[in-house]
């Protein structure tokens, strides 16, 4: 099995980005742990990160494999493209994010996307991906 790992805008600030919301880490340490921790779930991953909304669109179109897990940043809250880029492919999308969206700011508790999706898996840090990543191994 093979999924996707999509991250949008500001992600790739991770590690000096408010750490109070997103910890120390890096994107790249982040997906290293990643690509560790699910050894066992005998998955290859495959990990993408833009800050351009097209880019995302273009990455979600061409995608050959079995599920996308996608962290849209900011592009959660009011992208229609993307929303509709998620329903012009028949991969099942996980929504994830590293905060818990419904403890922060009033703006970011909709997510415009979450329809399109299978679900979605907030709140845990780089857990949510891993989170994401255990249902597509486990999933009938
Ligand atoms: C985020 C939450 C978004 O509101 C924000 O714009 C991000 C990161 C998260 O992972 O918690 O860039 O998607």
């Amino acid at each position: 099995m093979k999924i996707l790992i999509i991250n949008g805008a500001n992600l790739n600030m991770l590690g000096n980005r408010e750490p109070k919301y997103y910890g120390n880490q890096t994107l790249d340490a982040i997906n290293q742990e990643i690509k560790t921790k699910t050894e066992n779930l005998n998955i290859e991953t495959e990990f993408f990160q833009s800050n351009h909304e097209g880019e995302i669109i273009n990455a979600i179109q061409k995608a050959k494999c079995d599920g996308i897990i996608l962290n849209a940043g900011a592009f959660t809250h009011y992208s229609y493209a993307i929303h509709d880029a998620i329903t012009s492919v028949d991969i099942p999308v996980i929504e994830v994010h590293l905060s818990n969206l419904h403890k922060r700011e009033e703006f970011r508790h909709k997510s415009v996307l979450a329809k399109a999706c299978v679900g979605q898996i907030a709140g845990f840090g780089k857990y949510s991906y891993i989170l994401a990543l255990e249902y597509f191994a486990m999933k009938d």
